[in-house]
């Protein structure tokens, strides 16, 4: 990878962020360097309080993952099973606990809410980037006297998920949860920013018809495929839609 470079923000740092260079095969610009588009278009901040994405270059705000402030914060206030379209479409409320694969994590937002609202959620995430985002924000959030008792449902692993599915015996008592990225325009929801910065990042997921497949296969009771709204469906017809703000949730639940 060489669209990104490490940048340790403080002596306290240096070694986590060697570690982090080595681990994603980028360069490690020392504490003293001056990032330019020559290092690379994005660089990764590694600070005492977390790790964060800038674009070299840009007034942007860093992306990170945070499941303490913003979006993430007024939601755990304001979340219940019955005002988040996420928690129909899982299934919450059907059964006590429900088990949810979510294979394409991201910056975890979806996880965290399904987490808060009591599932156990299995997170996967095939970006090497995207991924120490995400472990990053939980382990924060697994410190966090507010929070750890929501991360304590959420594990994370680094995997392509198609992969991972083929590797479990059965999904059965499992839901799987699907949301690919789309291509820019086609996408709404993408033009808020932490999913466009993604965007910019790693692209889009072209292949996500396969991965739809894949989970269809793998014995879980439901799949559920987050959509942007007005975008069209995938071959198979879901059993229901539900729409939310900017979304809909497309529910492919299993025949007996
Ligand atoms: C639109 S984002 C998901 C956002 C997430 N729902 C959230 O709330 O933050 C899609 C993510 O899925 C990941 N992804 C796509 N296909 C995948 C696959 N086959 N296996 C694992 N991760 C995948 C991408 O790398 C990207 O980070």
């Amino acid at each position: 990878m060489n669209y990104l470079c490490v940048v340790p923000m403080s002596t306290a740092c240096q070694a986590r962020s060697d570690e982090i260079a080595e681990r994603l095969g980028v360069s490690n610009l020392g504490l003293n360097g001056k990032p330019n588009h020559t290092h690379g278009d994005f660089q990764l901040l590694v600070a005492e309080d977390g790790l964060a994405i800038k674009k070299t270059g840009s007034n942007q705000k860093p992306l990170r993952v945070d499941f303490n402030t913003g979006s993430m914060a007024y939601r755990r206030v304001h979340s219940s099973r019955r005002n988040e379209a996420i928690a129909r479409a899982v299934g919450i409320g059907k059964k006590s606990t429900v088990t949810v694969v979510d294979a394409t994590a991201g910056l975890g937002k979806d996880s965290f809410i399904l987490a808060m609202l009591g599932c156990s959620v299995i997170m996967l995430e095939r970006s090497p980037i995207m991924a120490l985002l995400l472990e990053d924000g939980l382990r924060r959030a697994a410190e966090s006297d507010a929070l750890a008792e929501i991360a304590a449902r959420m594990t994370f692993e680094t995997a392509e998920a198609c992969e991972w599915i083929k590797r479990q015996q059965t999904l059965c008592n499992h839901v799987v949860y699907l949301d690919p990225m789309f291509p820019a325009k086609s996408q709404s929801a993408l033009s808020r920013g932490d999913m466009q910065f993604m965007q910019e990042i790693i692209g889009s997921d072209e292949e996500f018809e396969d991965l739809f497949s894949c989970a269809r296969a793998s014995g879980a009771d439901r799949v559920v495929l987050k959509r942007p709204l007005r975008a069209e469906g995938v071959s198979v017809k879901p059993t229901f839609s539900l729409k939310g703000k900017a979304s809909r949730f497309d529910v492919f639940i299993r025949e007996l």
